[in-house]
């Protein structure tokens, strides 16, 4: 009897957010800056931020929780948790204090950093452990704080960001694969263009040996050449994966890119002539979360009725690395 290669398929998702919003309003009494600047150069008009008291891994574990409710699985049942995080409350990784959190002792966990591809990448690496037979339920958080990370006297960045968690549940399937087709890229050459970096002094411990002693620096981006290079490879990495998942863009029910821009959602979506309204966009309310914007965005779509089983997604994220990814997948189960 011929063996059936084991697929995957994403039985719920979930998000969360803090509470503290900040408009754009908010943000001209605290740089030079207006409403009007922010919404037409990125559609951006609100963003929640965190407050000294939460942490990322209860934000993370809040959208997670309501993962595991939408996919009627326990805890338990998880066999991996993946976080992808640029902003661990540890750097040692959080994943571990989320495991706990949930109750998820059977699971192993472990953090990933890819910046805003970060979810994108969470979910092909769980692919990997689910095709090999490995593991069976997974869970991808893509969560990230990066109100701590910018400077908040650059107007140029701190406009841009906001703070959430958004995450999904896979599961292993002998029925039909849901994960049709992806595409992962690198480019460290063009590393300076979007960088949270370590900085240390040196620090003599005696007088043959010295070490570095120091911490992250705030986030600093070039801007318009990561737009340029966004719109060169997003439409291209999207083709690619369609291509591996033998489908064309007019194949496609919904296009979700990394919530970083409005005008570059809107130009990519041109470019792969997929129409706006097949476009899913919430960047007006909650800005760039980073690793968290892709599942912040499809949980939303989801819960709203908008993206139906057996829908054709495709997302894509970029940014920092540089790195950039696109996934192809059917929703349901
Ligand atoms: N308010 C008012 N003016 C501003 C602001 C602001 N908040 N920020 C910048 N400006 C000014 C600049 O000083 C500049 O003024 P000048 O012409 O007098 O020098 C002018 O506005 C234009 O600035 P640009 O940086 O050229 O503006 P641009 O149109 O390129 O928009 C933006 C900037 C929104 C950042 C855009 O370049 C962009 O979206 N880039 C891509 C970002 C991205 O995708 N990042 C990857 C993901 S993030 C991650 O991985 C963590």
């Amino acid at each position: 009897m011929e063996q059936l290669d084991m697929g995957i398929t994403i039985i719920g998702c979930g998000s969360a957010t803090p509470e503290t919003l900040f408009d754009n309003q908010d943000m001209s009494q605290i740089v030079a800056t207006s409403d009007e600047w922010i919404r037409t150069r990125t559609g951006i008009k609100t963003r929640h931020l965190a407050s000294e008291d939460e942490s990322l891994s209860e934000c993370a574990t809040q959208a997670a929780e309501k993962a595991l409710a939408m996919a009627g699985i326990t805890a338990r049942e998880l066999d991996l948790i993946i976080l992808a995080t640029s902003t661990p409350d540890d750097l040692f990784g959080s994943a571990s204090q989320i495991q706990s959190r949930l109750g998820a002792s059977r699971a192993v966990s472990f953090d990933l950093t890819a910046a805003c591809s970060g979810f994108v990448f969470g979910l092909v690496t769980a692919a990997q452990f689910i095709r090999t037979g490995l593991y069976q339920n997974v869970l991808i958080i893509g969560a990230d704080f990066l109100s701590r990370w910018v400077d908040w006297t650059n107007r140029s960045t701190c406009v841009l960001f906001g703070d959430g968690a958004g995450a999904v549940v896979c599961q292993g399937t002998y029925q039909q694969d849901r994960l049709l087709g992806f595409e992962l890229r690198s480019d460290g050459s063009k590393n300076a263009c979007l960088n949270l970096i370590y900085q240390g002094q040196c620090k003599s411990l005696n007088d043959e040996v010295s070490i570095s002693q120091g911490c992250y620096q705030p986030l600093t981006m070039r801007g318009k050449e990561i737009y340029r290079f966004v719109m060169e490879k997003v439409p291209e990495v999207v083709e690619k994966a369609l291509f591996r998942a033998n489908l064309t863009s007019e194949q496609i029910d919904w296009l979700i890119l990394h919530q970083a821009n409005q005008r570059i959602i809107n130009a990519v979506a041109q470019r792969l002539k997929i129409p706006q309204e097949k476009t899913i966009g919430n960047l007006a309310h909650y800005g760039n979360t980073s690793a968290a914007s892709i599942p912040l965005a499809l949980d939303e779509a989801v819960r709203l009725g908008k993206i139906q089983s057996e829908d054709i997604v495709a997302i894509s994220g970029f940014g920092a690395g540089l790195s950039w990814g696109a996934v192809i997948f059917q929703w349901g189960r």
